[in-house]
């Protein structure tokens, strides 16, 4: 099974490329002059491993999760790669989910003034968004991402045999991401992918033409399409993938940062916009029920106030979303097809307050 297709990105040009095994480090390195260094975290070694094979590629091994995506973890892959020696025209290389793969990419955009970066992707969340669009970054001051840059990676490998280990947590955390990226699919006018979603096996297996397979390459080639028309997010097109992340974003600050997993958090968020859209007359009632009846088969906390956390606290974090615009907070609803964009100007905050139950 392979599946491979390209797009640009401010005239980089990535590869993606979802097989079944992890790529050989010689089908990465194609001027095999190069040098390269591999970075990954405690749990994806042994893929890593897999991809130097016999050879003696540098490998810079940090600690697992979003504790580690900082400025340690950065020096560490700096000086691995000074150490191995690469120039400005070496390669690094991260393998493992959207921690490695932000935390590489960003360490090789200011490494020499920027050296090549290609991905090998073993989350779902990764496959389907974090190695795709060329965000990068590492927390600071306790500040998710207040550090990065966009810098896309030349080749993003998925191999989905390494999928088979993901712990059940994770592979929900992906599975959010992947039903966000199925609802904005505005091309997707009869719902096919939200009802392929639908069919998914809960059991997690992956076989060779598998249906997640398959919504995996979707996935991938909508977030390609979006991110290649609006490279930096400053036009109409990458907010869209902002759909159940504003109200996320504020209940994992409100819960404690790490306490949900990332995808946890949007799937409540999407049930928030299915709810905002509904009040505001934009999403049909009949699609915020399909789509509720997919985020509850996969048994998602949907519950509005979310159960555990501070609902004060919640609204100060919803306050201040980074993605404000001339003061008011903005938020993406599904609609008939695809999503909107709505305006600060258009909500009351007193919907705001019932949608997420503060009052
Ligand atoms: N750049 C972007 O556009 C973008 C988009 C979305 C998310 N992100 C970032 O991605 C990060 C989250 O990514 P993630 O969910 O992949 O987290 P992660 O990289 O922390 O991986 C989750 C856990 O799974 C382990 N793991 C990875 N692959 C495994 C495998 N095949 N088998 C067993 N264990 C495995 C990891 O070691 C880790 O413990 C966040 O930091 C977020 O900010 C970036």
């Amino acid at each position: 099974m392979k599946f491979e297709y390209t797009f640009t990105l401010s005239g980089t040009v990535s590869h993606v490329c979802i097989q079944d095994e992890v790529p050989s480090i010689n089908t990465l390195i194609v001027d095999h002059d190069r040098r390269s260094l591999l970075v990954c975290d405690v749990n994806t070694e042994r893929f890593a491993r897999a991809v130097a094979g016999d050879t003696d590629a540098a490998l810079c091994v940090l600690a697992a999760g979003e504790a580690a995506k900082n400025w340690t973890s950065i020096e560490a892959i700096l000086r691995s790669a000074h150490s191995a020696g690469l120039g400005r025209d070496g390669l690094f290389i991260g393998v493992g989910g959207g921690v490695i793969s932000d935390m590489t990419s960003f360490a090789a955009s200011v490494y020499m003034r920027g050296a090549a970066v290609a991905l090998v992707s073993t989350t779902l969340l990764a496959m389907v968004d974090a190695a795709l669009g060329g965000k990068t970054g590492f927390d600071l001051f306790d500040i998710k991402n207040l550090v990065g840059t966009f810098y896309p990676a030349s080749h993003i490998y998925m191999p989905v045999s390494s999928l088979a280990s993901l712990p059940a947590r994770e592979w929900k955390s992906g599975m959010a991401e992947l039903i966000k990226t199925a609802i904005l699919d505005a091309e997707d006018k009869d719902g096919e992918f939200l009802a392929l979603l639908a069919s998914l096996d809960s059991t997690h297996t992956i076989k060779a033409g598998d249906t997640l397979v398959e919504c995996i390459a979707r996935a991938a080639r909508i977030k390609g399409r979006i991110v290649q028309a609006d490279p930096k997010e400053t036009g109409a097109e990458r907010i869209m993938l902002n759909l159940g992340h504003t109200f996320a974003h504020a209940l994992e600050s409100s819960v404690g940062l790490g306490q949900l997993s990332h995808g946890e958090a949007v799937a409540w968020g999407i049930a928030r916009a299915c709810d905002l859209g509904l009040a505001l007359g934009i999403t049909p009632p009949e699609r915020a029920a399909a789509i509720m009846a997919l985020l509850r088969s996969f048994d998602y906390e949907l519950a509005a106030p979310y159960p555990v956390g501070n609902i004060t606290l919640f609204m100060n974090a919803l306050n201040s979303d980074k993605k404000k615009k001339a003061g008011k907070v903005r938020f993406v609803v599904p609609s008939a097809e695809g999503t909107e964009l709505v305006s600060g100007e258009r909500i009351e905050p007193a919907l705001i307050a019932r949608i997420v139950g503060a009052n």
